[in-house]
């Protein structure tokens, strides 16, 4: 799988940003006990790794969207494929999203939550592409800006391949 993707973030640039934020989250969320959202399945693998840097009493649970199919660009369709078993009125919610692209999918997904009433709602994003930083959306927590590239592994994936990647690649095309 290597001859087709070129390494934009290493495994250990991603750890190490991955440790600084769960250490940031565990700062600023002292004394609580926040419920880390993750969006499957890209999150999945960021979120496990997170949390391990986090030094509170939190809870995970994990939602389902699909925005995408087999495409490499946002239909401005999301699915619910999985809701929260969380009740979340009154908790500190962190979402925890593998990437932010257009910020559809986010943004739809914050505004279910917020209807629901929890005590606060934080978004804590392994990526944000530049086009979105552009296009003014804000995560609370971002682990790196990078260039408007389709990018895969470490959880992201092409029509369902290249999650297992250790690193961050763009797939040569
Ligand atoms: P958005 O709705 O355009 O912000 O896209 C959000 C979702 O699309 C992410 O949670 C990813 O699952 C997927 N996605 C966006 N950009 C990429 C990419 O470069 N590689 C792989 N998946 C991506
Ligand atoms: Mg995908």
């Amino acid at each position: 799988m290597n001859g087709t993707t070129e390494v934009l973030l290493s495994e250990e640039q991603l750890q190490t940003r991955i440790r600084e934020l769960g250490r940031q989250i565990g700062q600023d969320y002292a004394g609580k006990e926040p419920l880390l959202v993750g969006v499957l399945k890209g999150a999945a693998m960021f979120l496990v790794d997170l949390i391990r840097a986090v030094d509170l009493p939190l809870a995970i649970d994990f939602m389902a969207v699909s925005s995408y199919g087999a495409a490499t660009e946002s239909s401005g369709v999301v699915r619910i494929l999985k809701d929260l078993e969380t009740p979340i009125e009154g908790r500190d919610v962190v979402l925890v999203e593998d990437i932010i692209d257009s910020g559809l999918t986010i943004a739809y997904v914050l505004d279910m939550l917020r209807r629901r009433g929890p005590a606060s709602l934080k978004v804590c994003a392994l990526l944000v592409k530049e086009k979105a930083v552009e296009a003014g959306l804000k995560a609370d927590y971002v682990g790196f800006t990078i260039p408007d590239k389709f990018v895969v592994g470490y959880g992201l994936d092409f029509d369902e391949k290249y999650r297992n990647l250790p690193y961050l690649g763009v797939l040569a095309s």
